[in-house]
């Protein structure tokens, strides 16, 4: 017995962990290798519109964050980790289902759909504008804490896992970025966790008020605010 639990200490002591945060329930790695369907990727993307929008846009209220323009992996890995209940999404959970959408196929497709929307030219913001010294102490806190692996305008690095936050709904970061912080958030980075261990409420308002107000390239904004997505007609 006491040779047994040796032996597995001693192997989850060696399973990398990148491993861990990564593994998206197992399913991840399937999805990851599947050549992507639009078509189906419409249909699977009906049942995410009712709360999501039609636009991938999700709610400035940040009740629904935007989906639209995230990259394909990191969409495929979070909507793994809410199968794999690697994170506590009880509204979403019920829909996201191999039951009710399929199985990995299903994962590969909606993802590389969200992939390509356009994003929402108006996102919500925090309260703090440009000139504010509390945006001006956020950017000094995201250089010298995120750009690291958010990169420089928020884009994120898809070759490793790290996700686009430029454009995403104020309040829907922070709820994420607070979650991260306290371990609510089972899938997350434990780098970033580390990152961000000792940031104040206030710290976390002013970061994440700053990421709110990054400009997103006009080539992947939606023309207007009054877009409507054409294949949902
Ligand atoms: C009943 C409402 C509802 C439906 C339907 C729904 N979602 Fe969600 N989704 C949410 C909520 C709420 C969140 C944010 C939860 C949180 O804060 O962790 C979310 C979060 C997400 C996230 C994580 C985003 C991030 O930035 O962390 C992804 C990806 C996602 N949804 C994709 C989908 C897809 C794909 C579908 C359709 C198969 C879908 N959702 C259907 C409510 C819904
Ligand atoms: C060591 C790399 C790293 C650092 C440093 C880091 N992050 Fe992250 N961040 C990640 C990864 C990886 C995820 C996705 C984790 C997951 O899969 O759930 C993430 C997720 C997020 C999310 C949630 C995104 C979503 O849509 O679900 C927000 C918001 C965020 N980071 C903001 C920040 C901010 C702001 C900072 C700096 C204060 C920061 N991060 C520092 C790697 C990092």
């Amino acid at each position: 017995m006491i040779r047994l639990l040796l032996t597995i200490t001693i192997v989850l002591a060696m399973v990398p962990a990148a491993f861990a945060w990564n593994e998206g329930g197992g399913e991840q790695e399937e999805a990851l290798n599947l050549v992507p369907d639009l078509e189906n990727a419409i249909e699977v993307y009906e049942v995410c519109a009712a709360c999501h929008l039609t636009e991938g846009w999700g709610t400035k209220d940040g009740t629904f964050p935007q989906l639209a323009g995230q990259h394909m992996a990191i969409a495929i890995k979070q909507l793994s980790d809410i199968r794999a209940l690697n994170r506590d999404n009880p509204t979403m959970y019920p829909f996201a289902l191999p039951e009710a959408i399929g199985g990995p196929q299903a994962l590969v497709d909606v993802s590389a759909y969200i992939a390509q929307l356009p994003m929402n030219p108006d996102n919500g913001k925090g309260e703090w504008a440009e000139g504010t010294p509390q945006f001006e102490q956020g950017k000094k806190l995201y250089i010298d804490n995120c750009v690291q692996c958010h990169g420089e305008t928020g884009r994120g690095d898809v070759e490793k896992f790290y996700p686009l936050i430029q454009g995403q709904h104020y309040l829907s970061m922070l709820r994420q970025f607070e979650w991260i912080r306290d371990g609510k958030r089972r899938n997350a980075n434990p780098d970033m966790v580390k990152q961000i261990a000792e940031f104040s409420d206030l710290d976390m308002k002013k970061v994440v008020n700053y990421v709110s107000r990054i400009p997103v390239p006009a080539e992947l904004l939606a023309p207007s605010v009054d877009y409507l997505n054409p294949d949902f007609d």
